[in-house]
């Protein structure tokens, strides 16, 4: 019990697991991010939508360094983002993150797909690494695939095997990029469902998506970007019912039907 009486949440901790302080990130001489601040906490689920080329990608993809920034600061779970490789590789160890296109590897089986990682870079025996894929291929509800290429699979069954090869790397934060906007609109439910589950599991996630039933189902925070900018930012209930800048209302006009 805390000294004012309210019990702690048991998925949220206060301090923060990424920490991004004005972030600037140019493509040539285009600014794709202009000042980004953002505190994820511990625990937290955050939901990142807005206008196509806002820099919803460029802002979740800076947080593993697949783009690299070029102003102010970067922090995950107190390692800072630096050229420093070590600082990179050790924050790639605890972000997982989860595409658009799968990108699983076609020549690997589904089971060979979720070992790679866990044995080549976590070094685990490949007994072991192989119990713990089918664990989460279990909790992704394919555990019958596992021996199929990702060719044989339809895309719902694709993404959920990427969700579940991010998992077996243990992440502590998991990253989404639209990850239903690629599927077919019957396998978009099938995905969404596993990362509803995967909420409950106290790991932090991001995700870009325009799927706002899942926002308001899952996010502890919706966050609103356009032209590089955070322009918004509330808990789904607040966001959806009373969006405050006139830009986030025209785009919810837009997805909302
Ligand atoms: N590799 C790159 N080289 C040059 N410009 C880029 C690159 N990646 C992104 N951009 C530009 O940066 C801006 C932000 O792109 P980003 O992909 O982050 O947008 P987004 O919000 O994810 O859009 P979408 O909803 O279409 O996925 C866009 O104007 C885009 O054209
Ligand atoms: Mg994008």
């Amino acid at each position: 019990m805390r000294a004012d009486g309210a019990a702690p949440r048991k998925d949220m901790s206060p301090d923060p697991i990424i920490e991004m302080q004005d972030v600037g990130k140019w493509f040539g001489s285009y600014q794709a991010l202009r000042g980004i601040d953002l505190r994820v906490a511990r625990g937290e689920r955050v939901v990142v939508c807005g206008p196509s080329g806002s820099g919803k990608s460029t802002l979740i993809r800076c947080i593993n360094r697949l783009e690299e920034h070029q102003q102010g600061r970067i922090v995950v779970d107190g390692i800072e983002l630096t050229a420093d490789l070590k600082n990179i590789e050790a924050i790639r160890r605890e972000v997982g993150m989860v595409f658009q296109h799968f990108n699983l590897f076609p020549h690997l089986t589904v089971l060979e797909n979720l070992t790679l990682g866990p044995i080549w870079v976590l070094k685990q025996p490949p007994a072991e690494a192989q119990a713990t894929a089918m664990r989460f291929l279990e909790r992704v509800r394919i555990p019958d695939q596992a021996h199929k290429y990702p060719g044989q699979l339809s895309g719902g069954q694709q993404q959920r095997v990427a969700i579940a090869r991010s998992l077996c790397m243990s992440p502590k934060i998991i990253l989404f990029d639209e990850p239903t906007s690629a599927l077919d609109p019957e396998m978009v439910k099938e995905v969404l469902d596993v990362m509803t589950t995967l909420a409950d599991t106290g790991i932090t996630m991001l995700c870009v998506t325009h799927e706002m039933g899942f926002a308001r189902q899952v996010a502890n925070r919706v966050i609103f970007m356009d032209q590089g900018q955070i322009v918004e930012q509330a808990a789904p209930e607040e966001f959806f019912s009373h969006p405050r800048h006139e830009r986030t209302r025209l785009f919810l006009s837009q997805i909302l039907h």
